[in-house]
């Protein structure tokens, strides 16, 4: 038998608050506190959760030093800040993707855990998805052959990048879910990117509409990814994705923007609800953040192994940022390896 598990939440917004709804489910977790910058907003997040709520990381950390583990779900431009506090009080981290959104910084939370004898792992929860996680247990069977070619797109109304207006942009927050997605289907590293974006919706905030990206792995296998965060505010779904992987013997479609569950109401239109992420079923997250989230628990308990590592979110940073580099350029980048 395991003992109970002390974890907190640094960064309550909308996926903190996610992350410790899903610890307040699981068996054998005890949510102690939250540390929230906002008052209204840590306020609430205590009430509703029924855990003490912290302004600042230090006082957190010195008054509760039973914690064992904690999520780090603050903007992406703040995650080496909270992983340094908490690598100093030595507790397991789950971090949101993206490592970071820098590559210098990404590369320093890379060497600060590197010898950590901690759990660390970061969110890139598609790789709990069933259907991407079957999709990597067929490529890794051999049944699709030789892995030839892969095209995906990752498109979303433009609510979310209005809500991260100064914090990221969208190769290092969308993106980045499907490199990291091929990386780990191609298993072999990127060593030459080519992408061009176009910024017209969000020129005012300096922030890119959109990246079509072309890159070439090690083994020759191409990859064309596009994402997009501008579609209007009422698409019927908060992410339309998809993927395709061609094979010398087979090829895999996921098509994620069909959520198996479709509304059409009159003077609403069409909505099609999460049920893949963190759809609320009996009052707590379910989909591939609940796994991820009780993966992370198992990796403290010693029975799991999280399926992505610092390595895996850094490799997946150092691609965002060639595209960055090779649309700022408009040429070829070459990937130092
Ligand atoms: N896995 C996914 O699919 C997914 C989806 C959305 C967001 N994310 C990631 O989750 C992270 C958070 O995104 P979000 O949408 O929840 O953002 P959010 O703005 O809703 O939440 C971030 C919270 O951090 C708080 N915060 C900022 N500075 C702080 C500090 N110093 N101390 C304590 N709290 C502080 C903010 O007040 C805010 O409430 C980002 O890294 C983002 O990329 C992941």
């Amino acid at each position: 038998m395991f003992g109970r598990v002390n974890i907190a939440v640094i960064g309550c917004g909308q996926m903190g608050m996610h992350h410790a709804m899903a610890y307040k489910r699981i068996a054998g977790v005890n949510l102690v506190a939250i540390c929230e910058s906002d008052k209204k907003r840590r306020e609430e997040a205590a009430f509703k959760l029924n855990c003490k709520g912290y302004a600042e990381m230090e006082d957190f950390f010195n008054s509760h030093p039973q914690v064992e583990g904690v999520s780090i779900t603050m903007p992406d431009n703040m995650h080496l800040a909270a992983v340094k506090a908490t690598v100093a009080y030595d507790k397991h981290i789950l971090l949101e993707k993206p490592i970071a959104i820098r590559l210098d910084e990404g590369k320093e939370i890379l060497d600060l855990v590197k010898e950590y004898d901690k759990v660390f792992t970061v969110g890139h929860l598609l790789r709990y998805d069933p259907r991407f996680y079957g999709l990597k247990q067929a490529i890794e069977s051999g049944e699709l052959g030789d892995i030839i070619h892969i095209t995906g797109r990752r498109n979303s109304p433009i609510i979310g990048p209005r809500r991260y207006i100064g914090q990221s942009d969208l190769s290092m927050h969308v993106m980045v879910h499907d490199i990291d997605i091929v990386n780990w289907f191609v298993g072999y590293p990127a060593v030459k990117i080519y992408a061009k974006a176009r910024s017209v919706r969000l020129r005012e905030h300096k922030m890119t509409d959109v990246i079509y990206a072309i890159i070439t792995y090690e083994n020759g296998v191409i990859v064309n990814l596009e994402a997009s965060w501008i579609l209007p505010e009422n698409s019927p779904t908060i992410i339309d994705d998809q993927m395709q992987v061609v094979g010398t013997k087979g090829v895999a479609y996921i098509d994620a923007c069909d959520k198996g569950l479709r509304f059409t109401k009159e003077g609403k239109g069409s909505e099609y609800p999460d049920t893949r992420h963190w759809p609320y079923v009996n009052g707590s997250p379910g989909g591939d953040l609940f796994a991820e989230i009780s993966d992370f628990i198992s990796a403290i308990q010693g029975v799991a192994e999280p399926l992505c590592s610092a390595q895996d979110a850094f490799t997946a940073v150092k691609i965002a940022n060639a595209i960055d580099k090779s649309i700022a350029d408009d040429c070829e980048v070459q990937i130092q390896q």
